[in-house]
């Protein structure tokens, strides 16, 4: 088998299932007590992986902060982002940490970011782990959007999938994040009760085998 990193999952969506509005409109789901559970979660890792999508709605810093948890070091930034359509003012490129775009698309340039062109076939995630465990890297988040999600289920990738589901419900036309092709029961590893919301662990073996 080839070494890859550990991947751990984690994504915040509504009651009614959405992990974003309409159009991709980024919602706010987490309590403050769910932040430092996830700035926490990301002081351990090696590196913290999004799709373009995610960094497009929703413009995230990926940073470990320092007001919710300490770190000596940052974790590394990925974007998955096949045509490289994320902004060149987009926060993972302030220069704060080190970021990694993998893409497809030969000859673009992106300030603060190391530009990995690879063609498809080394673009599925099963390649991108086995690099990225041969540059160090032991242990990954993926924080989403939903087609990086499920695709990383797809692969029989997840070691770990952490869901918090928040007191909110989003409109109809949101993004949901299960669409599964089958009825999959008993998929709930632990369950605890949070600020407005819960945080369910899932079973990723299972959800992997059941999932098409
Ligand atoms: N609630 C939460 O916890 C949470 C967390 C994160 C994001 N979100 C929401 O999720 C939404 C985005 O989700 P999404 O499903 O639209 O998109 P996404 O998963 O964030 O990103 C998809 C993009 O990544 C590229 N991509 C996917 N796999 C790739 C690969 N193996 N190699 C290279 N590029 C790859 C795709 O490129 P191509 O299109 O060119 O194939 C596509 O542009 C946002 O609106 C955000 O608000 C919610």
């Amino acid at each position: 088998m080839v070494n890859r990193p550990k991947v751990v999952i984690n994504v915040a969506q509504s009651l009614n299932g959405m992990i974003a509005g309409t159009s991709g409109r980024r919602v706010n789901i987490s309590s403050d007590e769910d932040l430092i559970r996830v700035h926490s979660l990301r002081a351990g890792m090696d590196a913290i992986l999004v799709g373009a999508n995610t960094v497009i709605n929703d413009d995230p810093k990926l940073l470990v902060d320092q007001s919710f948890a300490e770190v000596d070091k940052q974790p590394v930034r990925i974007v998955v982002d096949r045509r490289l359509k994320i902004p060149g003012n987009a926060r993972i490129l302030d220069g704060s940490g080190k970021t990694i775009i993998y893409t497809s698309r030969n000859g673009g340039k992106l300030e603060n970011a190391e530009i990995r062109v690879r063609n498809e076939s080394q673009l599925k995630i099963e390649n991108i782990l086995s690099e990225l465990y041969d540059s160090g890297i032991r242990n990954l988040l993926v924080e989403g959007g939903k087609e990086v999600i499920v695709e990383f289920i797809e692969a029989g990738c997840v070691d770990e999938f952490y869901l918090f589901i928040g007191n909110v419900l989003i409109e109809e036309g949101g993004l949901r994040l299960f669409n599964p092709e089958k009825e999959i029961k008993n998929i709930m590893r632990d369950v605890r009760p949070m600020e407005r919301g819960v945080l369910i662990s899932l079973d990723p073996h299972y959800l992997l085998r059941s999932w098409k």
